[in-house]
């Protein structure tokens, strides 16, 4: 039998032609990546996805080279947050997911394994607190990519974890405080009547540190088991949200608020409207359209007392301003629980249940 009719004859060809499937499918995958780092190139920040073995890592590196001013970091920790299942469950539909594989997560504390062109602030070894962004995920991964202007610094006083907390929690119960509330964290201005509900989650403990290095008197809510923790962050009256005065907002003292920050969801503008001040406030960080609406309606009518839903826009100096108050032991994180990233799955589950009293970490 001459050789090629007995080559064509056997299985070879057959296994030959699965093995080239099987290449060509490998190569397939390589590009997709390749692609999406230099989307960041476009000015996007992205993630590596989870990029396990040396070579995803050496493919991916070679092309971040090329990047704009971002770092590609490893992870140490990470946290959850309400957002990251919220995309999961289609709430966030059409604007994210933007596209399949999807990796969640956005608050990551890791090293500096390289930075891109541009990166001024940071060189490799340094550790770093940042936040991933959103369109193009990633913080559950080993590695990332992140934007230098998202991006801060942790000094070895301050530990991942706890700083992993910081990112969306903290920066927005900031920018609720200092933004829209005009509180100063120097402890001057006018001394003002605050508002936390949900002040045991992970934005109402930060919330409550940070007003009470302000001038002002904390009301809060949270649920029994976490009143003296919530009085331990400075709170000066905790009311127990499932009693009749708890779910009225009623102040024990009977003072008016003069802000709001309402971390917990629901209540309509009815439950609020009597417990504020003439020119009261309150801050929804979770605006619903009918909080929309009231927003819109207090507006137009130029109501004294408004309400203003919150949208967080986060920037690396804020975040950095944050981590120092750790550092100097001004605000700390409360940490629910920790897992390492192997049981994700158990932690993102803690963090639906809705029950979390602080931060729930995952560690790498
Ligand atoms: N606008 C933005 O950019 C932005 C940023 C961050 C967060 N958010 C939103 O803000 C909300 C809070 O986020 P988070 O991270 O703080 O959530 P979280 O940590 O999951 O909040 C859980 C805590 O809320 C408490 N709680 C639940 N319902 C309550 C109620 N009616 N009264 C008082 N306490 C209540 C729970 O206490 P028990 O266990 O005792 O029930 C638990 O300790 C979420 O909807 C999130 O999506 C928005
Ligand atoms: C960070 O830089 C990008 C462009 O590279 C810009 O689009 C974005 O608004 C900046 N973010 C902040 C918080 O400055």
């Amino acid at each position: 039998m001459p050789p090629l009719v007995f080559f064509l004859s056997s299985p070879y060809p057959l296994a030959c032609f699965f093995v080239f499937l099987l290449l060509s499918a490998s190569f397939a995958l390589q590009p997709t990546l390749h692609t999406q780092i230099l989307n960041c190139a476009n000015g996007k920040a992205h993630a590596c996805g989870s990029i396990r073995k040396l070579w995803w890592r050496t493919f991916c590196l070679k092309g971040f080279l090329e990047l704009g001013p971002c770092c590609f970091d490893k992870l140490e920790a990470a946290s959850l947050n309400p957002f990251d299942w919220k995309i999961q469950k289609g709430m966030l539909w059409p604007l994210l997911p933007r596209k399949f594989p999807y990796i969640p997560g956005t608050d990551i504390s890791g090293e500096v394994m390289e930075v891109g062109k541009g990166v001024r602030k940071f060189k490799p070894g340094d550790k770093v607190v940042a936040v991933v962004n959103p369109f193009s995920g990633g913080g559950l991964a080993e590695f990332a990519v992140v934007k230098e202007n998202i991006t801060a610094s942790r000094p070895s006083e301050t530990s991942a974890s706890e700083c992993a907390g910081l990112p969306v929690a903290g920066l927005t119960a900031l920018e609720a405080i200092t933004k829209t509330i005009g509180i100063k964290l120097d402890g001057s201005g006018e001394r003002k009547n605050i508002l936390i509900t949900a002040a045991s989650g992970g934005v109402g403990h930060y919330a409550v540190q940070l007003a009470k290095l302000g001038n002002t008197h904390v009301t809060a809510t949270c649920g029994a088991r976490n009143i003296e923790l919530v009085k331990s962050l400075g709170a000066d009256e905790v009311i127990d949200y499932k009693t009749p005065d708890g779910a009225a907002l009623k102040s024990p003292s009977g003072k008016k608020y003069d802000a709001v920050i309402h971390c917990a969801v629901g209540f309509p503008w009815s439950t609020f409207e009597p417990n504020l001040a003439l020119n009261g406030k309150v801050v929804d960080i979770t605006p619903s359209s009918a909080s929309m609406l009231t927003f819109a309606l207090k507006k137009l009518t130029f109501s004294k007392k408004q309400l203003v839903p919150l949208f967080l826009f986060p920037k690396g100096k804020d975040l950095q301003y944050l981590i120092d108050l750790v550092k100097e032991g001004k605000l700390k994180t409360v940490v629910d629980s920790k897992y390492p990233i192997t049981m994700a799955e158990d932690a993102w589950g803690k963090s639906i249940d809705g029950h979390a009293t602080g931060k729930i970490i995952i560690e790498f």
